[in-house]
């Protein structure tokens, strides 16, 4: 007998019948005895036998009884049991497979029969046992897939970002940090995990369209020419046209092309207004220009986080969406942006419009420009 050989545990109240079982399948097995249900059940606490050979009618714990506590016991219920019992009423072996049993086997049984019947439930068990280990080990092998897949996924993300940021040193790290507020922003609007996903791939991708805006432009300080302009507002197409072509699991490319889009229709490149924006460009929106407010260019200083926060106030309900400007603002002491840490500021140029501050100035700028 090796440690090998699969256990059954024999349950009977009768020495006979025990006897008699053990002289039908020896050689091939190793057994527990147990002479009625409770010692039954305490074999198993201490044993986790293949299979269970059960008789029904036994004193106190009965047979159906000992069989629903094992099926019952999350630790126990995969062992099988088969009946053994002189109870041949069809209402009896449907009980027992209702409450769990693999099989019933009557009083008086054949040798043959028994063996037959015990060694399928081994065989079966042995192939119930491959398949889940051949699922356990297919289960690890997609999840580490699904990780490595996961880390080339944000990887390529950052490194399309970072390709789109090179070309402009003055915009370095402006889509992360406008990425984090905007899935902070859809966090705190309690939008599920997915769709803070898609908010935050956008928000590192939102400016990738500026990789076709020329260098010179990007971080020209100074007034641009309205042709310059129109030039810098082909981003979000240009974005889209890009996005586009890769299947994201959302909308990303679409998120993208409404970025500039304003509530009140104002925005470009299409004019779109409250709802026909999506809400992750209208999240997007007010990220946007909160990173942009509170970071330096080179036509203007960086401005406190007053100006960004008064600024999206003012424009609650006209450019930016209510619902995602109360969510900042509710939320904004742990959004706060952060200063880049080489923000100089630099010389404000004069304002197009005489009356407005040269700060309201560079906020009306950033609303085009950024
Ligand atoms: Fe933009």
């Amino acid at each position: 007998m090796t440690e090998n050989q699969p256990l059954i545990l024999i349950v009977d109240d009768n020495s006979i019948n025990i006897d008699l079982l053990l002289n039908i399948l020896k050689g091939e097995y190793r057994f527990g005895i147990a002479k009625n249900g409770a010692k039954a059940l305490a074999y198993l606490d201490r044993n986790k036998p293949d299979l269970v050979l059960l008789d029904v009618m036994m004193p106190e714990i009965d047979g159906f009884e000992v069989c629903t506590k094992i099926k019952a016991d999350p630790l126990h219920k995969d062992v099988e049991v088969i009946f053994i019992t002189a109870l041949s009423d069809a209402k009896y072996i449907a009980k027992g497979f209702e409450i769990g049993a693999v099989d019933y086997i009557t009083k008086p049984f054949k040798s043959a029969e028994v063996k037959a019947r015990v060694q399928t439930h081994m065989s079966l068990k042995k192939m119930k046992q491959a398949l889940n280990d051949q699922n356990i080990i297919l289960e690890d092998q997609v999840q580490n897939k699904t990780t490595e897949l996961q880390e080339m996924f944000n990887a390529t993300v950052g490194g399309m970002a970072l390709m789109a940021e090179s070309r402009d040193p003055y915009t370095a790290g402006h889509q992360h940090r406008v990425a984090q507020y905007a899935s902070d922003i859809a966090r705190n609007m309690k939008l599920p995990d997915d769709q803070v996903e898609a908010i935050r791939i956008s928000g590192l991708l939102h400016d990738i369209g500026k990789i076709r805006t020329p260098v010179s432009l990007l971080n020209r300080p100074g007034k641009l020419f309205t042709a310059e302009w129109e030039l810098i507002k082909t981003h979000p197409v240009v974005g889209y046209k890009i996005l586009k072509q890769i299947p994201f699991p959302w909308p990303i490319a679409e998120i993208v092309y409404q970025h500039h889009e304003r509530i009140n229709g104002t925005g470009y490149p299409r004019g779109l207004k409250g709802d026909e924006i999506l809400l992750e460009a209208r999240i997007l929106a007010v990220a946007d220009v909160i990173e942009a407010i509170s970071s330096h260019r080179p036509y203007r200083p960086a401005l406190p986080i007053e100006s960004a926060l008064d600024e999206v106030k003012s424009q609650k309900g006209k450019l930016f969406d209510e619902m995602v400007v109360d969510s900042f603002l509710s939320a904004s002491g742990r959004i706060t942006p952060k200063m880049p840490a080489d923000a100089e500021p630099v010389r404000i140029e004069p304002a197009e419009e005489t009356e407005m501050s040269p700060a309201e100035h560079s906020i009306r700028r950033i609303h085009a420009r950024n």
